[in-house]
């Protein structure tokens, strides 16, 4: 598999500027991507936020195996003070509420106890963190809308990381989309590239390409030898090849050409175009709780 790793200094920034805001912050929305709902997950978001109630988003979720995605909601929702919630953000109106009860619901019981004691509960305050490109933004204004009053700029605060004050019970802390320095293992490299959450000039797409069609063969048998007309069981350069023979990508002596061949499949992938697929199933021995112990090179 192709070695990936991607960690350019801005998000060493951010992960240090969201250690700071954290002490502010109530409960943490953990954004996923529905399709790479542990590869999505960020290793130092765990590590920096492991006492707070945390609540899970899986978001794409109309380009995810729904089978799948019940399956993750279920194993997640099984964490400690942790909730899970499978959003489509473009197409469901009414996420955003459904985002705010629940965030509401997690921290209820303390609101409560504050009420009993005759103290008026302040809004919840969350801070919203996820891998770049997994929504966060469409998030925000499904939760927050138009009316978004942001936090006055105050000297000595970062722009990057903004409070919102997205419903009177709830004050939203926007952050930037962060990695982390070393992936557990190439796959996670592969799956988070795959799904378009890595800058694609780093890598090799047809590397990648491959490496993906050799996941999705695994998963799901002859899904992709039924959309490109490719062999049964054809190996995954040989998939690239069916696959310019069938867009007519040849180069010049009429030979397929598979760079342009990997381009096209992993748009095709990362637009939904080759049905509803979830890359990763989950593994009950492996801990969702782990810290990062070794995220260092
Ligand atoms: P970010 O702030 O976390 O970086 O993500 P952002 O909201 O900008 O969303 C990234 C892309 O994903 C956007 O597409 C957005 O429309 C799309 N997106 C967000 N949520 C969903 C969802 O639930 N389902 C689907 N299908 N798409 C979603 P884009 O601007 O066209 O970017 P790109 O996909 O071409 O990179």
């Amino acid at each position: 598999m192709v070695k990936i790793q991607w960690y350019p200094g801005h998000m060493e920034k951010a992960r240090r500027e969201m250690t700071e805001r954290l002490k502010a912050v109530d409960l943490v929305i953990e954004l996923r991507d529905a399709r790479i709902p542990e590869a999505s997950r960020n290793p130092l978001l765990h590590m920096m936020a492991k006492d707070k109630p945390r609540l899970i988003l899986l978001t794409k979720t109309d380009m995810a195996d729904p089978a799948a995605t019940e399956e993750w909601v279920r194993y997640l929702k099984s964490r400690e003070n942790t909730s899970c919630l499978a959003v489509d953000l473009m197409r469901d109106s009414r996420c955003g509420r459904k985002i705010i009860r629940e965030a509401l619901l997690l921290m209820q019981e303390k609101r409560e106890k504050q009420k009993a004691r005759g103290i008026r509960p302040r809004a919840v305050r969350a801070m919203a963190a996820g891998i770049p490109n997994v929504g966060k933004s469409t998030m925000i204004n499904r939760i927050a809308g138009k009316n978004t009053l942001k936090a006055a700029d105050k000297p000595g605060v970062t722009r990057s990381l903004t409070w919102l004050h997205a419903d009177p019970d709830l004050d939203l802390l926007d952050t930037p989309g962060v990695l982390w320095p070393k992936f557990d293992d190439e796959k996670t490299g592969s799956l988070l590239a795959a799904v378009g959450s890595i800058n694609d000039d780093i890598l090799d797409r047809k590397m990648l390409a491959m490496d993906t069609i050799r996941m999705i063969q695994d998963l799901y048998p002859q899904l992709l030898e039924g959309i490109y007309e490719a062999e049964e069981g054809v190996n995954p350069n040989g998939m690239l090849k069916a696959i310019a023979a069938r867009r007519h990508l040849l180069k010049e002596k009429g030979e397929p050409d598979t760079k342009r061949a990997a381009d096209l499949f992993l748009t095709e992938l990362r637009h939904g175009k080759l049905g509803r697929l979830t890359l990763e199933r989950p593994d009950e021995e492996n801990s969702e709780d782990e810290g990062a112990e070794d995220l260092h090179e």
